[in-house]
């Protein structure tokens, strides 16, 4: 988590460091600061708890010229969300001002070293070791900031981006990387850094990824990148094909309505290109041979939150039409369970950042297992694909809010996709049965947008439900999945206690949740266990239950259990987790509006959790 920017070159800097702060606040919004160079050689640090706009009031009222700049935007781990715990940190004499994103583990060694040789702490976090640090050695090891981050970064353990400033060098910002996304932004006249390409996007396309270890010099006139041992290390630069537009809200009031908005565009992306001319799928990508594809014994989904419920879906899809096993499991939970996987197990790993730190490692770990790990992923040149076997790009665009909703769709997609891939070669579904179904998955974007069309009663639902304090999801199938993801939803954006569970389960114990007027979502498209769900259905509503049903258009059987009906236009059941998950999303944040809250930075949260 947190959002980290730099820049060197001939524009006001704190406009640019500023500007990127804003398209990054999404990774950690506790707190935010910056530091500047000023053209007389005062290292500026302004900082300031609270959201970025914060900060940006206090700067109103200051002056910091400069052309080289620092930025951070902050989600704590080390000490409390505090001005003084803001970044960037500075050393004793203020020389040095340091950002960082992650955790240095071995920090409180560090410190007592650092007390103990009269240096002043002045915050609670990790991070300010590393300024202190960079006071001491860099007159030892000759004025050179990079020499004197490479041999920092030999002595810290954990996670880490660094950015460093240093008062004397006005035409040299140092980034190190180790575990954590870095990306330079390649100018002319000019360079960049930060967590992530939309940091920069507004000023240049050419983008430039930081592998493991390496150190980057950023300089006016060009950069350099570096392993610990100080050897350059040559690398590629990659165009990046959206601009600004698609990181802006265009009107609308947070950006997770656009977001759900673009829901029917982002599936045609994902879809876009990956079927040959015969109607069969292409998918280069999985870099598989049909013999590798044909020697795979098992499948396990791993994914956190909401790439998780993406997983469950595509275990019901690739079952179906695989006929291989699947296992779905929470990536925080995969590697301390002593997995019994090896040579003929493919993990798809499904991460929309590509950075999840709990899913990061248990990628590392299927692979030390020897597994094929194939990720599934909305980033290109993110930790987790460059660290997979082979990587398939969900192609959503950038999402900025932190619920997940057309990351979730185009991962669902992508599910739907390897499921057919893997029956078309291993030969389990004959070529027009495959044809069929993705036929089907083509009208999907049609579809959504219908089901984006009908939201009005389901915002006027939302108003309804506003002082809920609970509020269950039931599904069975494919629709248990969704209702864990509308749960979810409802839990991260309106604070709402709420749960999901399969339908048939609920009569197990959860049942006795119910009371008078609970609101009870039952995702209840037509297929063949509907007679079942309709049970369900009528067992909560005989305990009180306010029952709200999503149905498919035209089918009648469950209304007369239903105090409110939403309908979706009917599709194939395996695929309709793409057309019910729609209102769901537009339920959560319609709630959460109608309490006031802020739907695209919910409390306590980052888009990316890049710690365990
Ligand atoms: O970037 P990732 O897909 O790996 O993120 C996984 C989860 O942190 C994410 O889906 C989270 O659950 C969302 N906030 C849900 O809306």
């Amino acid at each position: 988590m947190c959002g980290i920017v730099g820049y060197v070159g001939q524009q006001d800097a704190l406009e640019v460091v500023l500007a990127g702060l804003r398209r990054l606040e999404y990774r950690g919004y506790d707190s935010a600061g910056v530091a500047i160079l000023s053209p007389d050689g005062h290292l500026a640090v302004e900082r300031k708890a609270g959201k970025l706009a914060n900060l940006e009031k206090e700067l109103s009222e200051v002056s910091l010229p400069g052309t080289l700049g620092i930025g951070h935007t902050r989600w704590a781990t080390h000490g409390p969300p505090t001005d003084r715990n803001a970044h960037p940190h500075v050393d004793c004499s203020g020389d040095v001002a340091v950002v960082h994103n992650g955790t240095i583990e071995n920090f409180e060694v560090l410190v007592r070293g650092l007390e103990d040789r009269g240096h002043r702490r002045t915050s609670d976090t990790d991070t300010e070791a590393v300024a202190h640090l960079v006071e001491e050695r860099y007159e030892a090891l000759g004025g050179d900031l990079a020499a004197t981050v490479r041999s920092i970064c030999k002595d810290l353990e954990g996670s880490f981006v660094l950015v460093v400033a240093h008062k004397a060098e006005p035409d040299l910002v140092v980034a190190a990387r180790r575990n954590l996304p870095l990306v330079i932004g390649l100018g002319d006249g000019e360079n960049f850094l930060g967590s992530d390409v939309t940091a920069f996007i507004a000023h240049t396309r050419e983008a430039r990824a930081v592998d493991q270890d390496q150190v980057v010099e950023l300089r006016r006139s060009g950069v350099t990148v570096t392993d610990l041992e100080g050897t350059v290390v040559e690398g590629d630069s990659y165009h990046v094909d959206w601009d600004t537009d698609a990181a802006e809200k265009d009107g609308h009031e947070f950006f997770m309505l656009k977001e759900i908005e673009e829901q029917p565009e982002a599936i045609r992306a994902t879809l876009g290109g990956r079927m040959q001319e015969d109607g069969l799928l292409h998918l280069d990508e999985l870099s598989m041979s049909d013999q590798d594809i044909r020697d795979i014994e098992q499948v396990v989904i791993i994914g956190c939150g909401s790439a998780y419920h993406s997983g469950l879906v595509g275990k019901y899809a690739l079952e179906r039409w695989s006929r291989l096993p699947v296992q779905v499991e929470m990536a925080s939970e995969f590697r301390y369970r002593d997995p019994v996987i090896g040579r003929s197990t493919l993990v798809i790993a499904v991460s929309q950042s590509g950075e999840t730190a709990d899913t990061l490692e248990a990628v590392r770990h299927a692979r030390h297992l020897r597994a094929k790990v194939l990720a599934v992923t909305n980033t290109v040149g993110s930790t987790i694909s460059r660290e997979s076997d082979a990587a398939l790009y969900t192609r959503g665009g950038p999402e900025v809010a932190v619920a997940s909703t057309k990351a979730v769709m185009t991962q669902m997609t992508a599910m739907y996709l390897v499921g057919l891939y893997l029956a078309q070669v291993r030969g389990t579904r004959d070529p027009d049965e495959v044809r069929a179904h993705l036929a089907d998955l083509r009208e999907i974007p049609d579809l959504v947008q219908e089901v984006i069309d009908r939201m009005g009663p389901v915002r006027a639902l939302a108003k309804q439900l506003a002082g809920s304090e609970r509020v269950l999801f039931l599904g069975r199938h494919v629709g248990y999945p969704m209702a864990l993801e509308g749960a979810l939803k409802l839990k991260e954006l309106a604070y709402v206690s709420a749960e999901g569970f399969p339908a048939g389960e609920i009569k197990h114990g959860p049942i006795a949740l119910i009371e008078d007027g609970t609101p009870v979502v039952i995702i209840a498209p037509r297929h063949a266990l509907q007679a079942k769900l309709i049970n369900n259905v009528q067992e909560v509503r005989a305990r009180g239950a306010r029952t709200i049903v999503i149905a498919t258009d035209g089918d009648e059987a469950v209304t007369p259990y239903a105090d409110t009906v939403i309908r979706i236009p009917d599709t194939k059941s395996l695929l309709t987790p793409l057309l019910t998950i729609v209102p769901l999303q537009v339920l959560s944040a319609a709630v959460a509006m109608a309490r006031g809250l802020d739907v695209d930075q919910p409390r306590n949260l980052a888009k990316s959790v890049t710690v365990e």
